[in-house]
């Protein structure tokens, strides 16, 4: 084994990139304007990212499903120097709540070494199962959700009775949610934000066992790189939203029914996370304001080292506003 010095720690970089873009995106809490949010929080996020020190290409950008203003794939970011790494973004996770003044959205960004993540190439959906560090080795996509519950319950020594199992409220889900009952687990049914909600599952203090179902590809690859942090797991498969998608990826060399394993989504451990809370929720409390500025409340993680912090920041807009080009 070699040991050596402890080495930079990007995600302590990271988190004052998501923290820019929360607080930029706060200003817009319930607002009813999601396209004004997210251009005021891609600004401030590539305007931070641009000051990092690395040779940083996006591959998981966001914004083409809804037409957002975006961080777009290909975009280079960071002052250049190495490391050279993949960056994955979502300024705000669940734009929808934060323009309607609800819970659990964020800010997000990670890194990895460059060419480990996976591209999703012109897929916006992928089915997703996520789990924490006691079940990482028992889960199956391709098995049935009773077999998963059972195999969960059994790792963490519980009973199905007391799963709880993590589902975004979506038509699409009406059978998985029905099954679910039907086996007597616990649902927690969230209107957005699955990032938040892989994360959890390997949380013990949040309560959540279990993701189950389908969410947007990039959050799929953003939540992958948190859980190699924190030894949890998890599972993808692509899901095309009609036939000319599906016939697109084929065309691509995509082969859809393949089981995207963590390892898949992205190949290295040595990953770098953070999350900034932009309205408060079960994960990060959201941006608060005072007459002096505001404050935030991230978490950022290390694949390596598996370090996980929790960093509440004081941001005191008088000050900023003589330093900085961001609009507090
Ligand atoms: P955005 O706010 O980034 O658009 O995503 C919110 C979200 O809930 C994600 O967390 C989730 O993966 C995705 O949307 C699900 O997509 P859809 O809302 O189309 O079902």
């Amino acid at each position: 084994m070699i040991h050596s010095k402890p080495t930079r720690n990007l995600a302590l970089d990271l988190v004052r990139v998501t923290e820019a873009a929360a607080l930029a995106a706060g200003r817009f809490m319930g607002r009813g304007d999601k396209i004004a949010a997210d251009k005021a929080s891609v600004d401030a996020m590539r305007l931070v990212l641009n000051e990092v020190e690395m040779d940083g290409i996006i591959v998981i950008g966001e914004g083409e499903k809804d037409e957002a203003p975006m961080l777009y794939n290909g975009e280079r970011l960071g002052n250049g120097e190495p490391p050279q790494v993949d960056i994955a973004v979502d300024p705000i996770d669940g734009t929808r709540p934060l323009a309607n003044g609800l819970y659990n959205s964020i800010s997000t960004v990670a890194l990895a070494p460059r060419g480990t993540m996976f591209n999703p190439g012109p897929f916006v959906y992928m089915d997703k199962i996520a789990v924490g560090p006691e079940a990482r080795d028992v889960i199956d996509i391709n098995a049935s959700v009773e077999d998963n519950l059972n195999a969960v319950a059994r790792a963490k020594g519980m009973d199905v009775h007391d799963l709880t199992v993590i589902i975004l409220d979506r038509p699409r889900h009406e059978k998985l949610i029905a099954e679910v009952r039907r086996l007597g687990a616990r649902i927690r049914l969230i209107p957005d934000g699955d990032v938040a909600a892989a994360l959890m599952t390997a949380m013990p203090e949040t309560g959540i066992d279990i993701l189950f179902g389908i969410g947007g590809t990039p959050e799929g690859v953003l939540a992958a790189c948190a859980l190699r942090c924190l030894g949890g797991n998890m599972q993808g498969k692509i899901y095309p939203r009609n036939d000319a998608e599906r016939q697109m990826g084929i065309e691509m060399g995509y082969q859809l029914d393949k089981v995207l394993r963590l390892e898949d989504l992205v190949s290295s451990e040595d990953t770098f996370f953070a999350a900034t809370g932009i309205t408060g929720g079960e994960l990060l409390h959201g941006v608060s304001y005072t007459g002096a500025g505001a404050t935030t409340d991230s978490i950022v993680m290390r694949g390596l080292t598996g370090t996980v912090r929790r960093i509440s920041a004081q941001h005191r807009f008088a000050k900023l506003g003589r330093i900085s080009a961001i609009p507090y």
